[in-house]
């Protein structure tokens, strides 16, 4: 087993279905971590639903069910979601689970063993929509004068019995951490705006209520349930077995990266470390904001009627090329736009056209022309031009954009060894060498069948469903498609001396139609 990592998606509020927003994070994550299983590491993944609180005990109420059945049927629509878009989760958590309970009153009472709680009254402005209490300075006035919170959503003025986290306490050491961790919290915009907040300095942080009771009991204090970030946050140890601090926590804590959206930035660069420096635990290495996902620019509302169901959008266009349209078209970590029209030009014109179609095209030669034979060749100079082009981009550029986040610019690499190999079989005209050089053709098609191997299984990630569907064409093992195997060329005469054939290929990237009520 590699290097362990940790990666963790936000959990959700199961209060209605997952929207497209859900599905984006769950599969930015499930692309950073098949990416690092391909790159040999140990990878635990983490996803789940946030089940308390007072958003959704009104959910439940306006339903006429119980919280208990509104997280019940809701969380399995989370777990669907995860299923259907191929998202490889390793553990899915949900807070309601007594595990959950466990470790986060163990976690509380850390905080209150090193002085950090203590009871006073809670008086201020709560926005139930955000799960979270604001300055009066930091409020906006909406259109009719009431007053919003910085997200636009209503906040009401509470008083209440509260305990109190000792948050004040942290900003001296926060921006220690900051500043010796410079990629804590990324990308760098989200970073400043984190910075600026913790420099104007923190009040103490009210973390429990009084006035409803679905939550997690705090430890000792009846009538009072922890402030549901408390709890959500502690989802991230919980599902390692805190406060077992043995076994999957000691091997994958700290986190390597929280995914989060760019709205939850500050309880997870802010809160979050806070407490586990409360608690004495490790810190997080990375907390990554990404943006949002609009829809041809607009924000998503139930009031808009624009609201996608993603599992609709993946029905409609494919999973596969779903994922490689959100990793290709949005910069990661700013906001992006997506529309029918966009995915099926983004997926036909690279996934079909450029890819697809370079794969079926050569693979079908080598069947027709070769008998779907594989064998040794001696190879020009024009071949390992290309091998090396589409070595670099598979090896070197791809994982290391990737590695950076950045991975419409790790696609964007990538592309060019597809390119490369398009323009490689124009020059060859492998049709034409058929009559007259049949030996330079098998070259030239083996050549492109090496490059193929090499792109498909660093595009994996991304498309895993498709990639293995070549890869399996291609007879490439199970156990050969990770990254390293991206080496030398060992792998092809072991695949000669196998002698068995490759049949008549079968497209894996068909061609996208936009559907007439799409428009
Ligand atoms: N449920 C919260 C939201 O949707 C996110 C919680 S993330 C956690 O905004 F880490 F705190 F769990």
């Amino acid at each position: 087993m590699g290097e362990p990592f940790y990666i963790t998606t936000a959990i959700s509020y199961p209060n209605g279905k997952p929207h497209i927003g859900h599905a984006y994070e769950a599969i930015a994550a499930d692309v950073i971590a098949r990416f690092q299983r391909a790159m040999g590491r140990d990878v635990r993944f983490q996803t789940g639903t946030d089940e308390h609180g007072l958003k959704m005990m009104q959910k439940a109420r306006d339903l006429g069910i119980t919280p208990k059945q509104l997280c019940d049927g809701m969380s399995s629509y989370f777990i669907a979601m995860c299923d259907n878009l191929d998202v490889s989760y390793d553990v899915f958590i949900r807070t309601t689970e007594e595990r959950h309970h466990t470790a986060s009153q163990e976690l509380w009472r850390r905080l209150e063993a090193n002085g950090d709680l203590y009871l006073d009254r809670y008086e201020g402005w709560y926005s139930v929509r955000d799960e979270a209490f604001y300055d009066e300075s930091e409020l906006v006035a909406g259109e009719g004068g009431d007053k919003l919170s910085p997200q636009g959503t209503p906040v009401e003025w509470t008083v209440e019995e509260s305990w109190f986290f000792r948050l004040s306490k942290y900003a001296e050491p926060l921006l220690k951490l900051y500043a010796e961790q410079p990629d804590f919290i990324q990308p760098d915009g989200r970073r400043n705006e984190v910075l600026r907040f913790v420099e104007g300095g923190l009040r103490d942080l009210s973390v429990s209520r009084t006035s409803f009771d679905w939550g997690v009991k705090v430890p000792g204090s009846d009538g009072h349930v922890m402030y549901v970030w408390v709890d959500a946050l502690t989802n991230y140890i919980t599902g390692l077995g805190f406060p077992d601090e043995t076994g999957d926590f000691a091997n994958y804590w700290p986190a390597n990266i929280h995914l989060i959206g760019k709205d939850i930035v500050r309880f997870h660069t802010v809160y979050w470390p806070a407490i586990l420096m409360s608690a004495g635990l490790a810190l997080p290495r990375q907390v990554f904001g990404h943006g949002f996902l609009l829809n041809r620019g607009q924000k998503e509302s139930k009031s808009l009627g624009n609201v996608t169901d993603p599992l609709e959008l993946a029905e409609r266009f494919g999973v596969d090329p779903l994922r490689y349209f959100l990793m290709r078209e949005v910069a990661f970590g700013q906001d992006g736009s997506y529309s029918p029209e966009a995915i099926v030009t983004r997926c036909n014109a690279e996934l079909a056209n450029s890819y697809g179609n370079l794969v079926q095209r050569v693979l079908s030669m080598i069947f027709k022309n070769m008998d779907g034979t594989l064998e040794t060749f001696s190879s020009a100079e024009a071949d390992d031009v290309l091998l090396a082009t589409v070595f670099a981009a598979c090896r070197d550029e791809l994982p290391r954009e990737f590695a950076a986040m950045n991975f419409s610019g790790g696609i964007d690499a990538w592309m060019r060894g597809v390119f490369a190999c398009n323009a490689y079989v124009d020059e060859q005209a492998p049709w034409t060498l058929r009559k007259t050089d049949p030996d330079r053709m098998r070259a030239v098609l083996l050549t492109l069948f090496m490059a193929i191997r090499d792109l498909t299984i660093a595009i994996a990630p991304v498309v895993p469903t498709s990639a293995s569907k070549v890869l399996d064409q291609l007879g490439i093992p199970a156990d050969e498609r990770s990254y390293a195997a991206l080496t030398g060329a060992d792998w092809y005469m072991a695949r000669v001396a196998t002698g068995e054939k490759l049949g008549a290929p079968v497209p894996a990237f068909p061609r996208l139609e936009l559907p007439e009520d799409a428009a």
